[in-house]
């Protein structure tokens, strides 16, 4: 029997739908979504991340933050990246961690999430780390554990991956000093994509210079202009002055047939090759949150060249991950300021 999965309703007069995401005293407890973060908090993930990135520099990489703590990973699509650097920032953070893949699991046995879920907390498991196929999962989850268990989206179907944006906008923030003055472009299958749409609440959010899209028209959501950005469906007009340009991975596993003539043509119209991305400025970085399909949506030698800090990214992606799960404990330890 398959996992039936319940859309989490959200009260139709609710004033925020992700205050979920704080406890009574206002301390961030779990990370669904960007939405509702708002720059101060964002700001302070972004400064908490910095203490942990030079953690992971020394020759011991643990700090003793979450010892005693469980940390569940539970992947129920697959993932190498956001995975990896999720177990290894718990680790870091010298948390025992705990790795279920339940695309395999009981679930697949007839097990209902909940179930499932009240198994886990059985093993006093303090933080569920959750990615699903289907968008509202994570908040689903949240609205369930007990109270001294925080929730963290891993990427929900195609709404939101916030760790992934927050890693982004670190990396931004590394390379460029701020926000303000930058002009920024993401490029690629937009439509499908729940990294380009924690991207764009994220920069906004820190009042980025100027947000663009570009893509064919098939793979543009409709109405994103509403999320603050300028559309544009020609690389050349779209990387004019740009600082920042964020490729995506065509999402094929979500897309129905017809949207793309091929891949070649892709390729061609978009695929951020070397001559392409001299439109751009001279000092502008590459960004891919991965996986990466060379000589689909970017050129073999862009992917390694110097302009790419696609690895740091990844990098990146410990010590920012670290920083939300140590806050989101402190919440639960009382001890947050
Ligand atoms: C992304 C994801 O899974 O949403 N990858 C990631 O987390 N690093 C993007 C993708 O799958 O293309």
């Amino acid at each position: 029997m398959a996992v039936k999965f319940v859309r989490p309703k959200i009260p139709k007069f609710a004033p925020d739908p992700w205050a979920i995401q704080f406890d009574d005293q206002g301390h961030l407890r779990h990370l669904l979504t960007i939405e509702g973060l708002g720059p101060q908090w964002i700001t302070r993930i972004l400064d908490t991340a910095e203490g942990f990135v030079s953690v992971t520099d020394r020759e011991i990489k643990k700090v003793p933050l979450l010892r005693g703590r469980t940390v569940v990973n539970l992947f129920f699509e697959s993932s190498t990246r956001t995975r990896t650097t999720f177990e290894l920032a718990a680790k870091r953070l010298s948390a025992d961690v705990l790795n279920l893949n339940l695309a395999t699991s009981a679930t697949k046995k007839g097990e209902s999430l909940l179930d499932t879920l009240r198994n886990i907390e059985a093993m006093q498991a303090d933080m569920f780390v959750v990615r699903h196929e289907q968008s509202g999962a994570a908040h689903f989850i949240a609205r369930h554990v007990a109270p001294h268990v925080s929730v963290l989206n891993a990427g929900d179907g195609w709404h939101s991956h916030p760790t992934q944006a927050l890693l982004d906008a670190f990396t931004i923030r590394r390379h460029k000093g701020g926000f303000t003055p930058l002009r920024v472009a993401i490029v690629g299958d937009i439509r499908h994509s729940r990294v380009a749409r924690s991207q764009m609440h994220v920069l906004n959010s820190l009042n980025v210079g100027e947000l663009r899209v570009i893509a064919p028209r098939t793979l543009i959501p409709t109405d994103v202009e509403k999320l603050g950005v300028r559309v544009f469906h020609d690389m050349r007009e779209g990387l004019q002055d740009v600082d920042v340009i964020i490729m995506l991975r065509l999402q094929r596993e979500r897309m129905e047939s017809g949207l793309l003539p091929s891949e070649e043509e892709f390729y061609r119209l978009y695929g951020l090759t070397e001559e392409k991305l001299a439109w751009a400025k001279d000092d502008a970085i590459v960004m891919h949150p991965g996986p990466a399909n060379r000589g689909v949506e970017i050129e073999s030698s862009v992917a390694d060249g110097p302009q790419s800090v696609i690895l740091e990214q990844v990098s990146n992606g410990i010590g920012v991950r670290m920083a939300v799960m140590s806050l989101c404990m402190s919440a639960n330890r009382g001890d947050q300021t």
